[in-house]
């Protein structure tokens, strides 16, 4: 009997300890860091026990149904909640004796809170002034899964000594001696466009789609070079993980769904086996060719420089092979998906606007003003997310430790009080005295990140977006087809929800 009671007891106070965590979790500290913020005057839609906005969010999200004009007046409709609550939340906060506009507002996701942060003075005190006291959030476990445990993922001494190993790959110097593939990647390409021409020399390409097939030719030669051939066979196995994984990734919100035995996680994790597996197997066989070969020729790939840290002698810093598998996860998917939504951007928009293709070809506008532009309106990654890792004062912010930071890009981007009032228009020309000059601030533009953790790999995607648009206007002039649909869409990156035809005339 007394054995009983025990047990009752133990239950009850299991049962006890729960009911507290999730009082103390997910009702009272969300109304504690509330009111924290509140004091500061920085509100915030409520939030709502366990969910906090993320119903709001969906339901702010546009109906497939609802089509969106040429504009490039994108925020609204790609990045909803942040304009919807921007609009409502916005306020005046004093930053060294100076009042300012700061768009700064809460908003929950689940019971984490973000701080919406758009103000570029703060932006550069994040990452430049006091980057010690800020973070890079952890990759979630599931979003692991899809991006690899690579550079992204990384933090602390293993990312530096990663990134210093992996930055030689993307030298411009280095990444200039692949452009001979990049040229032979893109012919053919455009060979096979030609090839599908009607009699009247025109043709409707989805160039999204060639572009992705182009993006993952170029990774992967960045990647394998040598070993091409097989690198290619792993990335194909990677793409088709990446649609399972995508899938348990959308299913986030079941806890513990990505462990279930359904059809599609079985097939997901075997073909990560075999994406591992067949890593492994190239690893081996590139390691012992390099024993043999050590001319310096050719452009440095990522295989080689990973092969040869981890024969470091110090067997401390030595990279390990599950650290080159990851890597090489990391970068394909970083590397494909942004290059080629940069691409597609560019396309589309001077699609648009023929008279720039002319101008481009005349050589009036160069084509890193036409790309920034790109980059401004369209940035393919739409926001990061940063933590504070201790109590830290952020302008007259006061913000505890754990503090999660939201940095929307895009809505930079796309701030008229930063641009001007031609904020929304194409135009490259106020490119023209360069990157810094070009807006109220230089954190005003920041496709690629700001900081330490910038992105590793910005000289590649400009070198091959340089030369594939060249080469596409040296051989066509290029319109919207009429079946295009304007209606930009943030899926992890920021792409166009119904793909991107445009019609190509020969010149
Ligand atoms: C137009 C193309 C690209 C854009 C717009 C872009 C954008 C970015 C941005 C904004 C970040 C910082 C993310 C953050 O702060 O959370 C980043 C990081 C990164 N990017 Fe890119 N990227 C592009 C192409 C590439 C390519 C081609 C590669 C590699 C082949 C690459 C590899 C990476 C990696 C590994 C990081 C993480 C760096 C670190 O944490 O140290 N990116 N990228």
């Amino acid at each position: 009997m007394e054995d009983y009671w025990l047990c009752y007891l133990i239950i009850f106070w299991f049962v006890l300890l729960i009911v507290q965590k999730v009082v103390i979790n997910l009702y009272w500290r969300p109304r504690r860091i509330q009111n924290h913020f509140l004091k500061q005057g920085i509100r915030g839609p409520k939030y709502n026990f366990l969910l906090g906005n993320l119903k709001e969010i969906a339901d702010l999200q546009p109906s497939s149904s609802q089509h969106f004009s040429l504009s490039h007046d994108i925020v609204p409709r790609a990045f909803s909640f942040y304009h919807h609550w921007k609009n409502i939340y916005m306020v005046l906060i004093t930053l060294n004796f100076l009042l300012i506009i700061c768009a700064a507002f809460l908003v929950w996701f689940g019971p984490t809170v973000r701080v919406s942060i758009s103000d570029p003075t703060l932006i550069r005190d994040i990452f430049l002034v006091k980057s010690d006291s800020f973070e890079k959030i952890e990759t979630p476990p599931s979003a692991k899964k899809l991006e690899g445990n690579g550079l992204s993922s990384l933090r602390g001494e293993k990312w530096a000594h990663h990134r210093k190993i992996l930055t030689q790959t993307f030298y411009s110097e280095n990444l200039k001696l692949t452009i001979p593939m990049m040229g032979k990647s893109m012919k053919d390409m455009l060979t096979k466009w030609s090839s599908k021409m009607s009699k009247d020399g025109k043709v409707e390409i989805e160039v999204s789609e060639w572009f992705l097939s182009l993006s993952e030719d170029v990774i992967t030669h960045t990647v394998f070079g040598s070993s091409y051939e097989d690198g290619k066979a792993i990335f194909e196995l990677q793409a088709q993980q990446l649609v399972y994984a995508t899938n348990a990734f959308h299913q986030v919100f079941t806890p513990g769904f990505r462990f279930l035995p359904t059809k599609k996680n079985i097939i997901s994790w075997k073909l990560d086996k075999d994406v591992r597996n067949s890593l492994m197997k190239l690893i081996e066989h590139r390691k012992k060719f390099l024993e043999c070969d050590q001319s310096e020729e050719g452009p440095k790939d990522l295989l080689e420089v990973m092969i040869k840290a981890s024969n470091s002698t110090y067997s401390n810093s030595a990279i390990k092979v599950d650290d080159i598998v990851e890597e090489c996860k990391t970068m394909f998917l970083a590397g494909k998906y942004t290059t080629s939504n940069l691409l597609t951007w560019t396309t589309i928009l001077l699609a648009m606007n023929p008279h720039w293709q002319q101008l481009a070809r005349d050589e009036v506008f160069n084509l890193g003003m036409i790309l920034n532009e790109s980059l401004r309106l369209y940035p393919p990654l739409a926001a990061t997310i940063q933590r504070a890792k201790i109590d830290t004062k952020l302008g007259t912010l006061n913000l505890p430790q754990g503090t999660e930071l939201l940095i929307p890009f895009i809505g930079i981007h796309h701030d008229a009080e930063l641009w001007g009032d031609d904020v929304n228009e194409f135009n490259p020309g106020r490119f023209a005295r360069g990157v810094a000059q070009e807006a109220e601030s230089p954190m005003a533009f920041m496709p690629f990140g700001l900081g330490a953790r910038h992105c590793i790999g910005q000289n590649l995607p400009i070198i091959q977006a340089k030369l594939a648009i060249a080469m596409m206007w040296m051989c066509f002039s290029f319109e919207l087809a009429p079946t295009y649909q304007h209606a930009p869409t943030i899926l992890i990156f920021l792409c166009p929800q119904y793909g991107a035809p445009i019609i190509f005339k020969k010149l």
